[in-house]
C-alpha cells in the first residue's frame, strides 16, 4: 500500500491499476540517427540505452512483464551491413547485461523463430534463459527474429502434427490450445502496446496476443524514450475503458 502511494505522488500513475504486461515496438532508431547525421547503427546503439532506461522505469512502476521487439522476421530484408550490425549489438547486449539482469532477479526469455539464427546467438539465448529461468521478480521478453504470422503458423503446425499422430482431435482445437503453442505460451497477453517512432501500425508484431491490448502510439523516436514517456503512456492506458466486448456500468 505504501509503495502504491509513493508511485501516485511521483508519477501521476494509479499504482493499484498498472498494466501487468507492456509490449513495445522500439521503432525510430534509424530516423533518430539520420536527424543527427549519425549512422543508423549508432541509432540502434542508443536504442539499447533506451531499453536499459525503460526496463528500470518499468520495474519502478511495478510492471511485471516487458516484451520488446528487437528484430523482426522481415528485418532480414535490410542491407547486410545493418543486419550484421543488429546481430552484433544483440550479442553485445546479452554478454554485457546478463549478469546484472540475473542479479536483479529478472527472468529473460526470447520469442521468435530460432531456426535462421547464427549458432552462437542461439546458444547465448539458451544460456541466458537457462541461467535466469527461476527468477520471478520481473520478466523481460525479447522478441528477436519475431513475426506474428510466423508465430501463429508454427503453432498451427505443431497442432497439425499432434492431430496427425492421433493424440488430438480437430474438434479439440480451441483458442487455449493455439495460445499454448505460441512462443508466448508462458506469459499473459500484453495489456498495452506502445509503438515509438510515429508509425501507427502493428507491422506483424504479436498479432494474436494483442487482441485486447490498449494501443499507444508516440512520435518519440525510441532512442529518446525515457521514464517520463513511459509514465505518460501508463497514464494514458489508465484513462481507457477496457470492455472486452461487454458493457461497463
Ligand atoms: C527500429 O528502428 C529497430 C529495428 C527495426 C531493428 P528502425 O531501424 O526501424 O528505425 P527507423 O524506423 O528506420 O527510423
Ligand atoms: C518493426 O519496425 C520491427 C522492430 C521494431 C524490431 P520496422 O521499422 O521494421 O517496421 P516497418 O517497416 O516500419 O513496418
Ligand atoms: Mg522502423
Amino acid at each position: 500500500m505504501k509503495a502504491v502511494k509513493v508511485l501516485d505522488q511521483i508519477s501521476g500513475i494509479d499504482g493499484a491499476a498498472v498494466p501487468k504486461h507492456i509490449a513495445i515496438i522500439m521503432d525510430g532508431n534509424g530516423r533518430w540517427a539520420n536527424a543527427r547525421g549519425l549512422s543508423r547503427l549508432e541509432g540502434h546503439r542508443q536504442g539499447i540505452a533506451a531499453l536499459r532506461r525503460t526496463l528500470e522505469a518499468a520495474r519502478t512502476f511495478n510492471i511485471r512483464y516487458l516484451t520488446v521487439w528487437a528484430f523482426s522476421t522481415e528485418n532480414w530484408r535490410r542491407p547486410l551491413t545493418e543486419v550484421n550490425g543488429l546481430l552484433a549489438l544483440f550479442r553485445h547486449y546479452i554478454k554485457k547485461e546478463l549478469v546484472e539482469l540475473h542479479q536483479n532477479g529478472i527472468n529473460l526469455q526470447f520469442i521468435g523463430r530460432r531456426t535462421d539464427l547464427p549458432a552462437d546467438i542461439l546458444s547465448m539465448m539458451n544460456h541466458a534463459e537457462q541461467v535466469t529461468k527461476d527468477n520471478s521478480s520481473f520478466y523481460l521478453i525479447i522478441a528477436f527474429n519475431y513475426g506474428g504470422r510466423d508465430d501463429i503458423v508454427r503453432s498451427v503446425k505443431r497442432i497439425a502434427q499432434q492431430v496427425q499422430e492421433g493424440v488430438l482431435l480437430p474438434e479439440d482445437i480451441n483458442e487455449e490450445l493455439l495460445s499454448i503453442q505460441l512462443s508466448t505460451a508462458s506469459v499473459p497477453d500484453p495489456d498495452m502496446m506502445i509503438r515509438t517512432g510515429g508509425e501507427t501500425r502493428i507491422s506483424n508484431f504479436l498479432l494474436w496476443q494483442l487482441s485486447y491490448a490498449e494501443l499507444i502510439f508516440t512520435e518519440t523516436y525510441w532512442p529518446d524514450f525515457n521514464k517520463d514517456d513511459l509514465a505518460y503512456a501508463i497514464q494514458e492506458y489508465q484513462k481507457r475503458d477496457r470492455r472486452y466486448g461487454a458493457l461497463n456500468s
